[in-house]
């Protein structure tokens, strides 16, 4: 008898992982994973709602996320990671649950609201039209959770407003149909925002201000010496603002035990940016060492990453057909038994 409460996370496979993913959710999943039983979804059908034109990258993400939540240390004995598109209840339960949201409703999502808005700034009106497919990924996010009546669901802020829809589609289907799926509660953890090298308040790869957990060492040290410092510096014994450096930002994190000690040095003129982000580069190789090291053993071993993936939807399968056989039944859809 399984007690442990259920959690359903996961990420959509349109690029590498970085280390805000890290500290803002894998961390976290890492630590989960002993006390729930954790589902990881690879969200590649979500991924084509706005990349249908690139289905090369989403499949090759598909793997890259995966090694990059196993480099981070999720034990696949301990959490299920299965891929979205292979559990076809997921598409069946969306087509159900659509009739259960409105247009306007969808419409008025405010995380969608934001990336439709984010959309248009980028491509223009036209290259920010909306899909159907796109305005409805919160419902296929709805199924993506209740499918493995999921209980809690780890979320930043801004994906709030997904689980409260989510759970509006649960509380009206069983309204309906009968008390069949469990209404999933938001895990609102300190799941925090890393900034960028450039100083942006997110650190994202199409801003191209990312360190990612797959970068080499040298590609660590490129990307440091990148990072937007205080631009009153001219000289090296010059003094500056730690707080408005983005490599004082990153010692914050990376080199907590020796912070005091580079902000007064950075603050009194008594160190000198190079140094300062080579201190800083070799505090986040160190840092990330284990991580890049593992994520090369799955890099030169595909075989055991796919067998993984293999084993996850497998399993993710047999729940998701129990719960379908349930709403079939309840929704009186369930001819000839099946
Ligand atoms: N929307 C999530 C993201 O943008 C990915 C995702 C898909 C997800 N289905 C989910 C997250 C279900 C939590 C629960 O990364």
């Amino acid at each position: 008898m399984n007690i442990k409460k259920r959690i359903l996370t996961g990420d959509r496979p349109t690029g590498k992982l970085h280390i805000g993913h890290y500290l803002g959710s894998l961390q976290n999943r890492v630590k989960l994973q002993d006390e729930y039983d954790q589902y990881i979804i690879i969200a590649d059908v979500q991924a084509l709602t706005d990349n249908y034109n690139n289905p090369e990258k989403v499949r090759k993400n598909v793997f890259e996320v995966t090694m990059d939540n196993l480099a981070c240390g999720i034990n696949p004995n301990k959490s299920n990671i299965f891929i979205q598109s292979m559990i076809p209840e997921i598409a069946e339960l969306t087509v159900f649950y659509s009739n259960l949201v409105t247009v306007a409703r969808l419409e008025r999502n405010p995380t969608v609201k934001t990336e439709i808005q984010q959309k248009k700034e980028l491509f223009g009106e036209d290259g920010g039209s909306v899909t159907y497919g796109f305005l409805g990924y919160p419902v296929s996010q709805t199924a993506d959770i209740t499918v493995f009546n999921a209980n809690l669901v780890p979320v930043g802020e801004d994906q709030l407003p997904m689980i409260e829809q989510a759970r509006e589609i649960v509380r009206k289907f069983n309204g309906m149909y009968g008390e069949i799926l469990v209404e999933p509660e938001a895990m609102v953890g300190k799941i925090s925002r890393v900034k960028g090298l450039d100083g942006n308040n997110k650190m994202g790869k199409s801003l191209n201000n990312a360190i990612y957990l797959a970068d080499d060492e040298d590609q660590i040290r490129a990307k440091v010496r990148s990072a937007i410092t205080d631009s009153s510096k001219i000289k090296k014994n010059d003094p500056a603002n730690p707080e408005i450096c983005m490599v004082g930002y990153y010692h914050e994190i990376f080199n907590k035990e020796n912070k005091e000690k580079v902000f007064y040095e950075c603050r009194n003129g008594l160190r000198g940016c190079v140094d300062c982000k080579n201190e800083l580069s070799k505090a986040i190789i160190e840092n990330l060492k284990e991580i890049r090291e593992k994520r090369k053993y799955y890099e030169e071993n595909p075989k055991i990453v796919e067998e993984i993936l293999m084993e996850g939807t497998k399993k993710a399968r047999q729940v998701a057909k129990d719960t379908m056989y349930k709403v079939k039944e309840s929704m009186r859809i369930n001819y000839f038994n099946s």
